[in-house]
């Protein structure tokens, strides 16, 4: 198999669970006594927008804590090193394949250091705390700015791109992500329907998905990403 020159990385909540990053379904999906399906949802920001907000701000104000482990640097190692194209699409909304090298990350589900305008649509980049009081820079409207994050029942974004990506790829590496969450968790199938492309899932344990894969890699993203890498880019030499 391969050389391959052009390659799709679906990634998920394991890539970076060897950074520390809090993940949604830490202390039993609770945060705070609150089920995260009931923060995470249009609903929630309707009902409770300080609630929602707060949960968002510490998330974004955990980034600085956490670093960029090897999974990221091997991606973005293969990103710079492969001779071909290298596209990363993610559903975790921390910028840690950012941090680690990685370039036009697809952030599928949204990005914590974002918020975006519901009154003008603007989005900005943001680091600090946003609350209700806090101006749109763009308009003005307070309140008005909402965390650029796809909730439960929100449409994801880049789904053309990536579809695109997905049938053109030559390779396709699917790495810590439970196969669960739709429509990330149907991308291999998408892949295997076009049919001319490898596929490779990278996970703790099998995922939901594991039938679909044609090899499989079962161990910490850290430990077995960095010599995936180096395979792959052998045989691109
Ligand atoms: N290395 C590799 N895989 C790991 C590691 C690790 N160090 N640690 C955990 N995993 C695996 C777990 O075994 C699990 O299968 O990563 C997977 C993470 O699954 P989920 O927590 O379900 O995360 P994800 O698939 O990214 O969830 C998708 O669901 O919560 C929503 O919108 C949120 O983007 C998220 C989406």
């Amino acid at each position: 198999m391969g050389p391959y020159r052009d390659i799709v990385i679906l990634t998920g909540a394991g890539v970076s669970a060897e950074s520390g990053v809090r993940t949604f379904r830490d202390n039993d999906g609770l945060w705070e006594e609150h089920r995260v399906e009931d923060v995470a949802t249009p609903e929630a920001f309707a009902r409770d927008p300080k609630l929602v907000q707060r949960f968002y701000n510490l998330r974004r104000a955990q980034l600085p804590t956490v670093q960029p482990n090897d999974a990221h640097k091997a991606i973005a190692r293969l990103q710079k090193e492969l001779d071909g194209r290298v596209t990363v699409v993610t559903q975790n909304v921390d910028n840690l394949h950012e941090r680690g090298g990685a370039e036009g990350v697809i952030h599928m589900h949204g990005e914590l250091c974002r918020v975006r305008c519901v009154h003008c649509g603007m989005r900005h980049d943001w680091t600090t705390d946003c609350t209700q009081a806090t101006p749109c820079p763009s308009c003005g409207a307070a309140p008005g700015l909402r965390p650029d994050i796809v909730w439960f029942g929100e449409m994801p974004y880049h789904m053309d791109l990536i579809y695109t990506r997905l049938r053109a790829c030559d390779l396709f590496i699917s790495v810590g992500t439970s196969g669960n969450v739709y429509p990330a968790a149907g991308f291999v199938a998408e892949v295997r329907r076009i049919g001319h492309a490898h596929t490779i899932e990278v996970n703790l344990e099998p995922s939901a998905g594991v039938s679909y894969f044609e090899e499989c890699r079962h161990g910490m993203a850290g430990e077995l990403m960095p010599p995936l890498v180096d395979e792959l880019l052998k045989k691109g030499q």
